[in-house]
C-alpha cells in the first residue's frame, strides 16, 4: 500500500494558503494536516478555527487537525463545526482522553490521540480503543523544521501490538523527509506528516509529494 501523505500547512505560505493547498492536492496529497497551537501546551501560537473553516472552502481533502492545546475538550465541537474531518488531541493535554475521543466520534469526526517523544507508548492503553488515529511525535511539538528523533519512532511497533493498535492509522509527525519517512514506515507507521520537506522543498511541492508517495509501507 502507498503511504498516506499529509502535508503540514505550518510550512506553507500563509499569504497564499489556498494556492499551496491546491498544489498539494493536485500532486496527490491524501490529507491536509493543520497544526493548532495555543501558546500554552506548546510554546508557540499558530492558527485556529477560522483558518480551518476557510480551508474547508478550498479543498475537499480530509482536514487532519492536530490540536496542540490545553483542555481540548472545550474546543472539539468548534473545530468539528468548522469542517475538520480528523481531530487529534494530545494524551498529555486531556484530562479524560477517552471521553473527549468519544465526543469527537460523536461529532462525526475521526478521533486521534497524539503523544510527545518522551511519553511512553503504554500511556495510550486506555485511549487506543477509542481512537481511529495515533500521531507519534518525532519532534517536540511546537515548531516545524526540527530534526527527526529516531528513538521516538521505536514506539510504533509497540503501539501496533497493543489492543486496538493494529487497525488504527499511525502518523509520524516531525522531521519527516524521504529518509526518515522510510524509517517510520518500516517501523509500522502508514501516514507521513511533512511540512518543511514538502512546502519548502527546493524541488517543489509536487516532486516532494511524489517522492514521499513512492515510499513503501511495511505491509506492501
Ligand atoms: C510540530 C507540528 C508538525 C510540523 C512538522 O509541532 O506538529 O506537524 O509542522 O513540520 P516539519 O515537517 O517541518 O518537521
Ligand atoms: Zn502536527
Amino acid at each position: 500500500m502507498d503511504p498516506v501523505i499529509a502535508p503540514s500547512i505550518l510550512a506553507a505560505n500563509f499569504a497564499h494558503l489556498a494556492a499551496d493547498v491546491q498544489s498539494a492536492q493536485q500532486a496527490g496529497a491524501d490529507w491536509i494536516h493543520v497544526d493548532v497551537m495555543d501558546g500554552h501546551f506548546v510554546p508557540n501560537i499558530s492558527i485556529g478555527v477560522p483558518i480551518v473553516k476557510a480551508l474547508r472552502g478550498v479543498t475537499d481533502l480530509p482536514l487532519d487537525v492536530h490540536l496542540m492545546i490545553t483542555n481540548p475538550d472545550a474546543y472539539v465541537e468548534a473545530f468539528a463545526k468548522a469542517g475538520a474531518d480528523h481531530l487529534t488531541i494530545h494524551i498529555e493535554a486531556a484530562s479524560d482522553p477517552s471521553h473527549t475521543l468519544d465526543r469527537i466520534r460523536g461529532l462525526g469526526c475521526k478521533a486521534g490521540i497524539a503523544l510527545n517523544p518522551g511519553t511512553p507508548a503504554d500511556s495510550l492503553a486506555d485511549a487506543l480503543p477509542h481512537s481511529d488515529l495515533v500521531i507519534v511525535m518525532t519532534v517536540e511539538p511546537g515548531f516545524g523544521g526540527q530534526a527527526y528523533m529516531t528513538d521516538a519512532a521505536q514506539k510504533i511497533p509497540e503501539i501496533r501490538q497493543m489492543p486496538g493498535g493494529a487497525d488504527v492509522h499511525i502518523s509520524v509527525d516531525g522531521g519527516i523527509n524521504a529518509q526518515t519517512g522510510q524509517h517510520s514506515l518500516r517501523a509500522g507507521a502508514n501516514v507521513l506528516v511533512a511540512g518543511s520537506a514538502i512546502f519548502r522543498s527546493p524541488a517543489g511541492i509536487e516532486a516532494a509529494i511524489k517522492q514521499l508517495k513512492g515510499l513503501t509501507t511495511h505491509d506492501s
